[in-house]
């Protein structure tokens, strides 16, 4: 059986967001049930598929959260992650009971170094309990992923052999994690057609292929992408990025990735609307403890700022000099020319007349001096600044604003 719109279209790309499983297992990410439930019902709003809303058998928290989310969000699909242990899949299964649709994720190393420095089992024992988890995950629901934990690192037959077993016993998604961030795109993507190839039922049974990576060399979204054209039909990432260490591969990079570049990705389609992608970003960064930094792609506070001269002036001209999507795309009201010390006369007259004050070829001059020596000294300058230059008889003659001082 496969799953979700995968089943329908064979070009949508199920958008399986792990923000509040893998996103919130890393420093200053942890959130209470509410805060977890203000999210879910962002990422309804933003369109993902599927919800990773925690993993059942951490903490009481966890089920909690899971359980309350399995009963106020109803599009979509519900998961909690489970190990390959029985007391862990029973818990995710009871974790998600309630769901409309629910998926119980069992994960179980299949590297050589996991399996023998962390879990102490052979490769066998691995295959065992690869179907024995699986099976089990499947008399509680239908839809169950199994991942090969650190898959990047493990040995490919190995791997072959487990994602083999692991589809026998019914999953109906395989992941692929590169657990560490180990890989780079064109192995990562090769990795997925190998592994389709080798096993014939992924394609004959609509097994879905799915993408699961973190971004320790900052490969993440590349590596999803390259997954995606190796035939991967589910992504794993999580909002502004965040996960363990250097985190997961961030949604909104991908989501704006198969837009803007529609043509790289063969007809590959996804639900997230694009326009709820700054949203969404916002409402998570007021509940964990930082915001993306300011030069993050998509939702950066920076990501839609231009402070050169040069580029001020060819945004003036045409955006399309300086941007390859509309801020508006992304639910980003506006692009920012932001004036400092790079910035030419141009800027500085578009934001004078915005504020309604309209300068002559002489006064711009004169002001525009006053500015570049004020930007020398300050690092931010904002409207008062400007407005603080301005001699008297300009500030006197002050038109309607179009824009409110800052
Ligand atoms: O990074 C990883 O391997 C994981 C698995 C549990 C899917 O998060
Ligand atoms: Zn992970």
């Amino acid at each position: 059986m496969a799953s979700d719109m995968s089943s329908v279209d064979p070009n949508h790309v199920v958008f399986f967001d792990t923000t509040l499983r893998d996103g919130e297992q890393s420093p200053g990410c942890s959130m209470t049930t509410q805060e977890k439930l203000t999210m879910a019902h962002a990422l309804e709003d933003l369109g993902v598929d599927i919800i990773e809303a925690g993993f059942a058998m951490a903490s009481e928290g966890d089920f909690a959260a899971i359980s309350t989310i399995t009963q106020a969000i109803r599009k979509p699909r519900i998961a909690s992650l489970a190990r390959a242990k029985a007391e862990d899949i029973e818990m995710a299964a009871r974790a998600v009971q309630f769901a409309d649709r629910s998926r119980i994720h069992v994960f179980l190393a299949s590297s050589d170094l996991h399996l023998e420095c962390k879990l102490k089992i052979s490769r066998a024992e691995a295959l065992d309990l690869t179907a024995e988890s699986v099976r089990l995950a499947r008399s509680f629901v239908d839809d169950v992923e199994f991942s090969p934990e650190d898959a990047t690192r493990s040995d490919r037959d190995y791997l072959v052999e487990m994602v083999r077993v692991a589809v026998e016993a019914g999953a109906t998604t395989i992941n692929m994690p590169d657990t560490v961030g180990y890989m780079t795109p064109d192995e990562y993507g090769q990795m997925f057609r190998e592994v389709r190839e080798r096993v014939p039922a992924i394609d004959a049974e609509g097994i879905v292929l799915s993408s699961h990576c973190h971004d320790d060399l900052g490969l993440a979204a590349a590596n999803s992408l390259a997954a995606i054209s190796a035939g991967a039909r589910q992504v794993e990432c999580t909002i502004n990025g965040i996960g363990e260490r250097a985190g997961n591969a961030a949604l909104e990079e991908i989501a704006a990735a198969l837009y803007v570049r529609a043509d790289r990705y063969g007809g590959a389609t996804c639900s997230i609307k694009l326009d709820q992608l700054y949203p969404t970003s916002q409402v998570l960064g007021q509940i964990i403890t930082f915001k993306p930094s300011p030069n993050k792609a998509i939702v950066g506070a920076n990501a839609f700022a231009h402070e050169s001269g040069i580029h001020q002036h060819g945004m003036l001209a045409n955006p399309l000099c300086y941007e390859i999507m509309t801020p508006s795309l992304v639910g980003v009201s506006h692009t920012h020319l932001v004036l400092g010390k790079h910035s030419g006369r141009a800027a500085l007259r578009h934001r004078l007349e915005q504020l309604g004050y309209t300068l002559s070829r002489e006064e711009l001059q004169q002001t525009y001096y006053r500015f570049v020596a004020m930007a020398d000294r300050k690092k931010n300058i904002y409207d008062q600044d400007l407005v603080g230059i301005l001699p008297d008889q300009i500030r006197e003659r002050r038109s309607e604003p179009v824009s409110e001082l800052d």
